[in-house]
């Protein structure tokens, strides 16, 4: 099968597109014929090789967590999928593997593609969308009436959250750049906060959670717009966490939370219920073709992506 691959860590022009064996599809797995992959930052961190010392380096690495497709074969203790199930999910596979024509993932992960969504709608959703609820219902336990900032608004992660903290029904202040207007307008936070005009942390309001998915702040330069109890989540941890969770002792039950998402088929369930209802969507900025992944790699790391970035393949 045809898949990109980097056979060294590096910049983009790693990526190369390269002929592999289809990936070996293990009892509880699913295979699917991709149809569409994301890119998040974690893959161009991992090529870049930031994570080789946690995650090693055995080329060739087959890159990408986010997988649409559809099912062409199933082990023998899946139970919830059976061949032509067109479904979506974030692999649970070292490295990920999606930006291939063939991927494999537990069934665990997986749930089925709404109808009414794309290939590339979907692929959009898994990781970034679930990093957004494990860290507002899990980490935040945010509770309807919450004032809630997020921090890197109209980002893959961040546009998800705003939505969530309006399902949950809490005030959402949404922190992002005038480039993003448009799309913060639609999602209807109750504050936008423009970062190139006005600094949040010159606010007065206090917050029950801040949710720092653009990972520009700490506790401690947050802690004061914290209210009582108040959490400041963060999913890029930073080398003084530790000294930072330390000092949350000594300030009122204000908290510091950590985020490692988890792939979860379920709660792509309950996702697949609100995109039904209309209170859920992706936002696309551009989709490349697997073929030119290097410029979607590029694009991503520049920083500034409004919602995905989405990969086609086939
Ligand atoms: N620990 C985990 O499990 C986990 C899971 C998912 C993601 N993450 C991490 O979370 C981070 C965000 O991921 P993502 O997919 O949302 O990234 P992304 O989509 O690539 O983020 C791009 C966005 O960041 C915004 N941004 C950049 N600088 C900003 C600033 N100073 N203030 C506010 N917004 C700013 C940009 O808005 P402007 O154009 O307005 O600057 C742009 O919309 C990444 O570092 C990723 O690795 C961790």
């Amino acid at each position: 099968m045809k898949a990109a691959v980097i056979n060294e860590f590096g910049g983009p022009e790693k990526l190369q597109i390269v002929e592999v064996p289809n990936p070996v599809l293990s009892d509880k797995d699913v295979k699917i014929k991709m149809k569409a992959s994301s890119i998040n930052p974690v893959d161009w961190k991992i090529r870049k090789g930031f994570h080789k010392y946690t995650l090693g380096s055995n080329f060739p690495i087959i890159l990408g967590f986010d997988a649409a497709g559809e099912v062409v074969d199933t082990g023998k203790d899946v139970k919830k999928f059976k061949k032509g199930d067109l479904v979506y999910g974030r692999l649970d596979k070292k490295f990920g593997k999606a930006y291939a024509e063939y991927a494999v993932g537990a069934e665990s992960v997986f749930a089925l593609k709404p109808e009414k969504l794309s290939f590339e709608e979907a692929a959009a959703i898994p990781l970034a969308a679930q990093t957004a609820l494990q860290a507002l219902r899990d980490k935040g336990k945010i509770q309807k009436g919450h004032k809630v900032l997020i921090n890197g608004a109209a980002s893959g992660v961040g546009h998800f959250a705003v939505q969530l903290v309006q399902l949950f029904k809490a005030d959402c202040y949404a922190v992002s750049s005038f480039r993003h207007k448009k799309l913060i307008d639609e999602l209807k936070p109750d504050v936008f906060i423009d970062y190139t005009k006005e600094n949040f942390k010159n606010r007065s309001e206090k917050f029950d959670i801040i949710f720092d998915v653009a990972g520009t702040e700490t506790f401690l330069t947050c802690k004061h717009l914290l209210a009582r109890g108040g959490i400041y989540i963060t999913s890029l941890p930073k080398p003084k966490l530790i000294y930072h969770k330390l000092v949350s002792l000594f300030t009122a039950g204000k908290k510091v939370k950590t985020l490692l998402m988890k792939p979860r088929g379920y709660e792509l369930d309950q996702i697949n219920q609100w995109i039904s209802e209309n209170k859920f969507r992706a936002h696309i900025d551009k989709v490349f073709p697997l073929e030119k992944i290097a410029d979607a790699h590029t694009y991503s790391q520049e920083g500034h992506a409004e919602g995905k970035i989405i990969i086609k393949i086939g």
